[in-house]
């Protein structure tokens, strides 16, 4: 299926269609809001999607951290799971991040998705953890530089 990376500019339309899919697929199932305090976070991270010509049907954040960068919000639309779309995602981020120099990336995944994430290659660090009411697991990945 043919479909194009790229990042999202902060408070572009794309950013508001990545706001809205992060909503639908993340919050929205554990009736949990959006709050605007949690968008100006926002200004500090970088967005990237997979796109469909024009339609986001695949997003993540990135913080960058002194070492790593930090993925969070990884959500594919409803009907585009299980095609290769969130795997084509992150294998994108991890190349974008290699190249600015960066070699490792942390997440919290949802223990959910967990499978998603062992088969890309990272491992977890430590227990099973409660965030946002659901079980979480820590996981990382290092890449050699
Ligand atoms: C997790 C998620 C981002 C994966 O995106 P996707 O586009 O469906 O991923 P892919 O199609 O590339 O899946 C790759 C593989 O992981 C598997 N997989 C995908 N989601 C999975 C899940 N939730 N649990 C277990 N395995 C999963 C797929 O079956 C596929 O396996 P295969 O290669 O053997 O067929 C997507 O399912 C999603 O948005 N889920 C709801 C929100 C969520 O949990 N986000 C993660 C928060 S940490």
């Amino acid at each position: 299926m043919k479909h194009n990376f790229k990042e999202i500019e902060f408070k572009s339309n794309d950013w508001i269609q990545s706001v809205a899919l992060r909503y639908e697929i993340l919050r929205k199932p554990l009736n949990l809001h959006l709050n605007s305090l949690d968008l100006f976070k926002e200004t500090d991270e970088r967005v990237f999607g997979i796109f469909m010509g024009e339609f986001l049907v695949s997003s993540a954040n990135c913080v960058l951290l002194e070492n790593c960068v930090k993925i969070r919000q990884v959500a594919t639309h409803g009907k585009y799971q299980s095609l290769g779309i969130g795997t084509s995602l992150i294998t994108n981020i991890e190349k974008k991040i290699q190249n600015m120099g960066i070699f490792r990336i942390e997440m919290n995944a949802r223990k959910t998705s967990l499978d998603f994430y062992l088969k890309l290659g990272y491992c977890t660090i430590g227990n099973e953890f409660i965030e946002v009411g659901i079980p979480h697991y820590k996981i990382y990945k290092d890449f050699s530089s």
